[in-house]
């Protein structure tokens, strides 16, 4: 089998949105065509339902493409780890399987992967669905997760401007801020005071906090603004109901686990006849994009294995070509 650590993964490309951004839009538009398989995710939570939102293991299996490649993403996550043991929240490993004989072919370090390829359908989902020619973008959480998205924005965007940036940790919006001011001298980055005043400022507004609380309201919204609800509790029912369009990843993995679609599912308020799209589906042609500038878009990306398999993949075959990673004995 294959290794491939971070850096190996960095080495090919595996930290730079455009891998990703190519990767996931033949993916979704894979899974959108039913050519992908992707059983439920598990999550193991060894404190059951006493413990906090992001403490959990969870196993993500996918098959994608023809013949393609199966896996799994096992990802890990402890919301102190950054305070309590100066670790990044998540860590994960990525198995790749050879669908011939199910045999794995390759181990590759997976939370990087796991952070790009997230930012990598914020991208793309930014393409169809943000306004064009958007320039303010607004990010509530400047962990790993919001650093790559805005990394990945400013690389994919010419047309950004400003991003506006809170965190309740203001030193971590502030580090991301001076970050993006000597990479980007000609963009503007703010720290907002409140999460309001980010929102209120974003064409594109991108939650990336561990929250289980929801703090977003429909009228922080610009018109013609796109949500991508990345850390998927932050906003509250109403968005949903009241935007124009709701775009899920997946309209199962979206509907389950008391996530907030399933409860508004759950009350009767909300159903798949009320979703817009899923976003292979627009990314397939098969549904329109954004059709109006000032529409009110949300994107709910619970996040799927398809991705990190489709993602993992593109890094396995650029590795093997390029002669990069460590060869191990299975047996
Ligand atoms: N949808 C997906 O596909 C996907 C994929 C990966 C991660 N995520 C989610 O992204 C989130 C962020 O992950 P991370 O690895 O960056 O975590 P992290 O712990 O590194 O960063 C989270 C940041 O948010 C801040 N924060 C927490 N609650 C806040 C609040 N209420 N208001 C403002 N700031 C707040 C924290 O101070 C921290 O800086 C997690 O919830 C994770 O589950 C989603």
């Amino acid at each position: 089998m294959l290794y491939l650590s971070r850096s190996d993964i960095a080495a090919v490309g595996g930290d730079a949105a455009e891998l990703y951004v190519d990767a996931l839009n033949a993916g979704l538009i894979a899974h959108a065509e039913g050519k992908t398989v992707q059983p439920l995710k598990p999550y193991l939570r060894v404190a059951g339902k006493q413990g906090h939102i992001a403490d959990r293991i969870i196993a993500m299996p996918a098959h994608v493409g023809d013949p393609g490649l199966s896996g799994i993403k096992w990802i890990g996550s402890k919301h102190d780890n950054p305070a309590e043991r100066g670790r990044e929240r998540a860590s994960a490993v990525i198995v790749l399987n050879d669908p011939a004989s199910n045999y794995p072919v390759a181990v590759l370090e997976g939370s990087l992967i796991s952070a790009w390829r997230t930012a990598g359908v914020t991208c793309l989902a930014a393409r169809h669905l943000a306004r064009e020619g958007f320039t303010d973008v607004a990010l509530v959480g400047c962990g790993v997760i919001g650093s790559t998205q805005i990394t990945a924005l400013l690389q994919q965007f010419g047309s950004i401007e400003r991003v506006h940036l809170h965190d309740q940790r203001p030193e971590a919006a502030r580090a991301l801020a001076d970050r993006v001011g000597r990479e980007h001298p000609s963009v503007e980055a703010r720290v907002a005071e409140t999460a309001e005043d980010a929102v209120r400022a974003g064409d594109l507004v991108v939650p990336c906090t561990v929250t289980s609380e929801p703090y977003i309201a429909f009228d922080w919204l610009k018109r013609g603004a796109l949500l991508c609800n990345v850390s998927i509790m932050d906003v509250h029912k109403e968005v949903f109901l009241k935007a124009d369009k709701v775009v899920v990843d997946d309209w199962e993995q979206s509907n389950r686990e008391k996530k907030i679609i399933n409860q508004l599912v759950l009350e009767g308020s909300f159903s798949r006849g009320q979703l817009h799209a899923e976003l292979g589906e627009i990314l397939a042609g098969a549904r329109p994009g954004r059709t109006e500038d000032d529409e009110i878009i949300v994107l709910n990306p619970m996040g799927m294995a398809v991705e990190d398999i489709a993602c993992a993949g593109a890094v396995y075959e650029r590795a093997r070509e390029r002669g990069v990673g460590t060869w191990l004995d299975l047996y």
